[in-house]
Order: C-alpha cells, then sequence, then structure tokens
C-alpha cells in the first residue's frame, strides 16, 4: 500500500472498509442482528432441536467465503445466522433435555453484548476498575450463597467449570506444597495424588495431565448404589497412598454429577478431608445453581465447609456460554498461587485485585457481565423461581416415566432423570440398545435426549435445561419414546 492510500484510509477513519461504518450505518447494521436475534428467538422451540447436514456439506458452502474481498454486511450477516440456525444443535429449545446447556436469560445475552461493545480488558485492575468491581461483587454474592462470611470471599470469572476446576487444584497444590510454584513436581519427596468419585466430571484427568501431576495422580474413588462417592472408601484410599508414600492434598466432591445429578455427602466428605489434613472443593458447576432457592439449597448441605466451590453461571444460572466462576475463601493464596510481575503491566491499586495476578487467565473479556445484567434484571427470588420450576419439571417427569414403565435409576432433587427398562435394559447390548434409542429420538428432531453410563450400568439420560419447559414437553417426551419403541 502506498503512502497516499494509507492516509486516505486514516482520514475516513476505516468506514469505507467496514471496520468502523458511519454511525447511520452502524444502526442499521444493529437492527439488522437484532431483527436476527429476535427472529430466532421467537421460532426456536418450532425448529428441529439437531442439524442435519454433513461436515462436507457445511464445508464446501462455508469454502465459498475466501476472504479476498468485501462483502455486502447484510448478506454475511444473514447467512451467520442461516448457519447457526441450519447447523446447530439448538440447546435453547424447551424440549432440549440435554448436557447441562441452557437458554440463557435474554437479559443475560444483551449484557454480554455490552460486554462485547465497551470490550474492557479485565487483567488489571486499573484498565477495568468498574467491570473488575461487579465481577468482585458477583463472587462476594455467589460466596453468600455457598455460606461464606462476607470478608472472607475471593475468586474469579473462568471460562467455564473445568478452568474453576484447574484453578482448585493449583491453589490447593501451592497451599499444601509452596515449593512446588518455584521448583515444580521435582521438589516433592513423593506423587502428589487427589481424589474425586468415578461419578465426577473427567476434566480432573486432564486437569492432572496439564499441571503435571499426571493422570495416575486422579483417585476415583468408588460410588454407593446411589452414585455417591463412598466416603469409607475415600479414608480407605487416602490411608492406602499414605502408607504408600504419595502425598494426597485434595479431595473434591461433586454437587450435581453430570450423569445423574447426584450430590456427594459433602458433610461427611468435609469431615474426611479435616480429618487427614486434606483441601476440600466442590464441584458444583451445575448444581450450584440452586443455592439460589431457599428450597433447593438444602440439597448442597455441607458445601459451606468447602475451601473452594465450582459454579458455572452458564449452566444452570442460565447464562451465554463461556463464563464460570470459581469462588473461594483465601485471598492469599489464590495470590500466591497466580503471582507474576511484569514490567508492562500497570502498576496495582493499593486495596484492589488485579485479576491477572489471581487467576489463571490474563487478558480477559468481562463475561461477568452476562451474570450481573441477569441477576440485577431477574432478582436472586426470579432466578429461584427459575430453578424450582425447572426441579418441578425434573420431579413430573419422573413421574411420567415411571407411569410409562420405565426404571427409574437415579435420587436427586436437581432435575436430572436417568431411567432404563422397558425390556432395554436385559442382555449383552443393552447398553447399545439405549444408545439406539437416544439416537432416533435425537434423529426425530422433536426431543434431544441423551445415554449414559451409571457406575457402569447403561442409561436414558433426560436434563430440564430450558426455563421454558413445561408438562407439555414432557408429555411429548415420553409419548416420544413410546413412538421410538414402537419402531418410529
Ligand atoms: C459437574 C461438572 N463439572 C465440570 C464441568 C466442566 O464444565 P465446563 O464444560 O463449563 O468447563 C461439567 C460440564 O458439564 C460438569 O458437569
Amino acid at each position: 500500500m502506498d503512502e497516499r492510500s494509507e492516509l486516505r484510509i486514516r482520514e475516513v477513519g476505516f468506514s469505507d472498509l467496514g471496520i468502523n461504518p458511519p454511525s447511520a450505518e452502524r444502526e442499521a447494521m444493529l437492527e439488522h442482528v437484532t431483527s436476527l436475534v429476535l427472529g430466532h428467538l421467537d421460532e426456536v422451540n418450532d425448529l428441529p432441536i439437531a442439524p442435519t447436514a454433513t461436515a462436507a456439506q457445511m464445508r464446501a458452502h462455508i469454502a465459498g467465503y475466501d476472504f479476498a474481498g468485501p462483502l455486502p454486511w447484510a448478506e454475511v450477516l444473514d447467512d451467520a445466522a442461516a448457519m447457526l440456525t441450519k447447523w446447530n444443535l439448538h440447546t435453547k429449545h424447551r424440549r432440549h433435555f440435554g448436557l447441562f446447556n441452557p437458554r440463557p436469560a435474554y437479559s443475560a445475552v444483551l449484557g454480554d453484548m455490552l460486554s462485547a461493545a465497551y470490550n474492557p480488558q479485565l487483567a488489571a485492575w486499573s484498565h477495568a476498575p468498574g467491570a473488575v468491581e461487579m465481577e468482585a461483587h458477583l463472587i462476594r454474592y455467589l460466596g453468600s450463597l455457598v455460606g461464606y462470611p462476607a470478608d472472607a470471599v475471593a475468586g474469579s470469572f473462568t471460562s467455564g467449570g473445568a478452568e474453576a476446576n484447574l484453578t482448585a487444584v493449583l491453589l490447593a497444590l501451592s497451599r499444601h506444597f509452596p515449593a512446588v510454584a518455584e521448583r515444580g513436581m521435582r521438589a516433592l519427596s513423593g506423587q502428589p495424588v487427589f481424589y474425586a468419585s468415578a461419578e465426577s466430571h473427567l476434566a480432573w484427568l486432564k486437569i492432572a495431565h496439564s499441571t503435571g501431576l499426571g493422570r495416575d495422580a486422579v483417585r476415583l474413588v468408588p460410588v454407593d448404589q446411589d452414585l455417591r462417592m463412598e466416603v469409607a472408601q475415600l479414608d480407605r484410599l487416602v490411608e492406602l497412598d499414605k502408607a504408600g508414600g504419595c502425598l494426597p492434598f485434595l479431595v473434591a466432591g461433586t454437587a450435581g454429577s453430570t450423569s445423574a445429578g447426584v450430590v456427594d455427602s459433602l458433610p461427611e466428605i468435609a469431615q474426611t478431608a479435616r480429618a487427614h489434613g486434606l483441601d476440600f472443593h466442590v464441584d458444583a458447576a451445575w448444581g450450584g445453581a440452586a443455592l439460589v432457592s431457599p428450597r433447593l439449597r438444602g440439597a448442597l448441605a455441607g458445601v459451606e465447609q468447602a475451601d473452594s466451590v465450582t459454579i458455572d453461571a452458564h449452566k444452570w444460572l442460565s447464562t451465554p456460554l463461556g463464563a464460570g466462576v470459581f469462588v473461594c475463601r483465601d485471598l492469599d493464596g489464590l495470590r500466591r498461587t497466580f503471582r507474576v510481575s511484569a514490567a508492562y503491566m500497570p502498576t496495582a491499586v493499593n486495596e484492589t485485585v488485579d485479576p491477572y495476578s489471581s487467576s489463571n487467565q490474563w487478558s480477559r473479556r468481562f463475561v461477568g457481565l452476562r451474570l450481573f445484567t441477569a441477576l440485577a434484571v431477574s432478582g436472586g427470588p426470579g432466578f429461584a423461581a427459575m430453578v424450582e420450576h425447572q426441579s418441578a419439571m425434573g420431579e413430573r417427569l419422573r413421574r411420567l416415566l415411571a407411569e410409562a414403565g420405565w426404571q427409574l435409576l437415579n435420587t436427586t432433587a436437581l432435575p436430572v432423570v436417568c431411567f432404563t427398562g422397558r425390556g432395554l435394559d436385559t442382555g449383552d447390548d443393552a447398553a447399545a440398545r439405549l444408545d439406539r434409542v437416544a439416537a432416533r429420538v435425537v434423529e426425530r428432531g422433536n426431543c434431544w435426549i441423551s445415554a449414559t453410563r451409571l457406575n457402569g450400568r447403561a442409561a436414558l439420560r433426560a436434563c430440564i435445561t430450558s426455563f421454558e419447559t413445561t408438562e407439555t414437553d414432557l408429555a411429548a417426551l415420553v409419548t416420544e419414546l413410546d413412538e421410538v419403541l414402537d419402531g418410529g
């Protein structure tokens, strides 16, 4: 590019390149997106839930974008929306009985849009003081729901539950073995090990791998017939590990297991952790939302004894994806774990916390705003009504399935229902048969469920993930299953 054209671009502020359109065009573009978004939200419950196109079909279309020159914005935005409509599993759908992905609250979607447009940089407090303080306020609010004293709550927003659980491991490691921070695992006389139930979310394995502990460091404690960690086994395994020269440092209870929504016996785990001098983390990535409800929070009794807790905003708190929360009681520990100083970073401001020095991320989007706007608009009682409705739908689904002859396999106050029976669960190929039923339900496009294994036993799984799900949708699922079993 010659000097003159460079100057010309600067003079027009890149508006002719579409990078910074003039004000009237910006408004037209926003109105266009608004109508696409509103249209999608109005129609989503009438769309086929799961996509049917093949990867080859999608790639052929997407390859048409060679980015060699500009395209009209309306065409691009319309096509992006069309691709997202056709080639997407609509987890927002009221008959999506799926994997903890919610229909986001509308005020949360708009909060996230504000984050993108204002684009605060949440590495240093001084760059985004308002955003950092709003997130800190949310973390204190979630800490108060957990039952922590108001002046003892610390934490960070994360990309999701896996990163929040990673934070728990890093914090516990540095609390137990300060030398690891500088010298790594070779500073230790033995292998550090940590514990979670065999029904826990297996991001633990990736976490152990990426922290350098190694996947073998994860002890998956067997579960009882209710799919809860067998605490006597936990105790036994810790004893065995200690006797064998390993270094137990953390136990993670699960409050709302991924397959069955089951809550481990948190008070008992807390007691065992204390007896052995281990940190106690609770993975309430999905189930933590129940804490907003006075009626449901009893299901997580004992969570207040945890050193740290994972709660995903993007699961049952119904925000758009990309927002997890790590809550703990040890700000100094967090700061020791993630400490770093770099000449190019702004000087820390007294009595404030720079997110980059107390969490695993550096530059970060303002992911907390979506939860802030949603909680502020609906209030805690609004969220309580939402999770209570979904739990009531879970109970109702349990009853309908039992009446239809299905055998229920899990016990939980939270809205995940696991079931089998109707002749599908006998013989060696029970798992394959249940997989086929789930696949056929998905293929028909009216409902979405999945198959899973509960302590090795094959099951169908349905979770109430949308606040829009009603009894009509539950009845539709039961009918759908009947039709699939009849060969439909
Ligand atoms: C109990 C539990 N913990 C952690 C995770 C991981 O969360 P994310 O996918 O937000 O990283 C999940 C995901 O479903 C989960 O169910």
